[in-house]
């Protein structure tokens, strides 16, 4: 399919955007330094951190890094849960939340069955999710221009 050229530069810092690439919805998100900074405290809960488990499928080579993305701050993955295709929701709010663990650092939740991503997409432990969300293939144009596919 065609790539998706996007205009990322009303993105403001804790804020997503959803474009469409192939049907899918791919989320695009504006991560503060705090998100980020949270990242790193969280592999023990991971399932699979550093997104070595089918990295040909969802996590390209650029993206296999913490963040898992080219620019430390914007996220860019297919918002579909990688048990049976549901949307998860953003849960970007820190703290405790019905369905989310006390110590919750903002994410992403499934409403079907109930896994949880970090803000890297990473799915965590003793969940039904198997994988990772899916990073798409992508890359930018500009500063403010971004291009899936
Ligand atoms: Fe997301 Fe089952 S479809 S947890």
């Amino acid at each position: 399919g065609a790539a998706v050229e996007v205009d990322i530069s009303a993105l403001k810092p804790g804020e997503k955007m959803t474009a469409e690439w192939r049907g899918k919805p791919v989320w695009i998100v504006r991560r503060t330094p705090e998100q980020l900074a949270d990242l790193s405290g969280l592999n023990d809960q991971l399932a699979d951190p550093k997104s070595e488990r089918k990295p040909d499928e969802f996590t390209p080579a650029y993206a296999r890094n913490e963040g898992r993305s080219i620019k430390p701050e914007i996220f860019v993955a297919v918002g579909i849960c990688t048990h049976l295709g549901c949307s998860p929701s953003d849960k970007f709010t820190p703290g405790a939340q019905p369905s989310l663990p006390a110590d919750w650092k903002g994410g992403f939740l499934c409403p079907c069955h109930g896994s949880t991503f970090d803000m890297a997409g990473r799915v965590f432990k003793n969940k039904p999710a198997p994988d990772n969300l899916e990073v798409p293939p992508h890359m930018y144009l500009s500063e403010t221009k971004l291009l899936i596919g």
